[in-house]
């Protein structure tokens, strides 16, 4: 059994003082929650404050990138060292804002995976087409390229640990999302191929998150999708009531 994942990708928006108050909001309104599990990834001047807060509260600490050394001389970037002091658990790679406003390529990205596992991090490693490719047949074959490049040559085991999350890019931030059925015929692309490259077991384990303009009034039917284990959510995890009625989604079939 796969436990859902609905995280929160803050990106940059939040002070400090605006996220000390969001969460002690989502805090005292989490209902219980036991059978799924629920990440904020804040900017990184968050995550210092926001660490305390979160040890033994069900809401657990992601980030939103890192760069795959332990530390050295790279100005500006924060190592998977780092993100374990402040307890993170997870951390976002790959995102399509890092791939095209930061030059983030394949290669980048799959160190950035491989140094996450091999931290304890749990990446969540997104991948997403264009709404050109999409217009010209080509969502699949993208979508999966960029996770075989992603995924290099790691083990099964490996894989099983990691989380993806299909973003169809022109589904950010626009309002628009892929329909339950188009999300879902991905999904179940992505668990073919994890299928056919690492075997049945892997495939089922690995859970496939959904991103792109997730809001309250259609979570219950993402996750009401068979591929579908969670989502990722932008503009909708900034409000405490929006982002509480998500991690409360109550899964339907249409
Ligand atoms: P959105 O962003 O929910 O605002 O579309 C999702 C994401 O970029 O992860």
């Amino acid at each position: 059994m796969r436990t859902p994942l609905l995280a929160g990708n803050w990106k940059m928006y939040m002070t400090v003082a605006e996220a000390v108050e969001l969460v002690q909001t989502l805090l005292d309104n989490l209902e219980m929650v036991g059978d799924r599990e629920v990440v904020v990834c804040p900017p990184f001047t968050a995550l210092h404050p926001l660490s305390p807060l979160l040890s033994e509260s069900p809401l657990q600490l992601g980030a939103q990138n890192m760069y795959p050394a332990d530390s050295g001389a790279f100005t500006g970037e924060i190592s998977p060292v780092m993100l374990l002091e402040l307890n993170c658990r997870y951390v976002i790679v790959g995102h399509s804002e890092r791939r095209q406003l930061f030059g983030e390529d394949d290669t980048l990205i799959a160190r950035k995976t491989r140094s996450a596992l091999e931290h304890g991090l749990t990446p969540i490693l997104c991948v997403g087409e264009t709404q050109t490719e999409r217009a010209a047949g080509q969502a699949e074959m993208i979508v999966l390229g960029q996770l075989r490049a992603a995924l290099g040559d790691l083990a099964g085991e490996q894989v099983a640990e990691i989380v993806l999350a299909y973003e169809p890019v022109w589904a950010i931030g626009t309002g628009l999302t892929a329909s339950p059925l188009d999300a879902q015929t991905m999904h179940a692309a992505i668990r073919e191929a994890l299928r056919v490259h690492y075997g049945t077991d892997t495939a089922n384990e690995v859970r496939i998150l959904y991103g792109g303009s997730v809001k309250p009034d259609n979570i219950d039917v993402l996750m009401g999708q068979a591929d579908i284990d969670g989502a990722l959510v932008g503009g909708a995890a900034l409000k405490a009531d929006s982002f509480l009625r998500i991690v409360h989604y109550h899964s339907t079939s249409s």
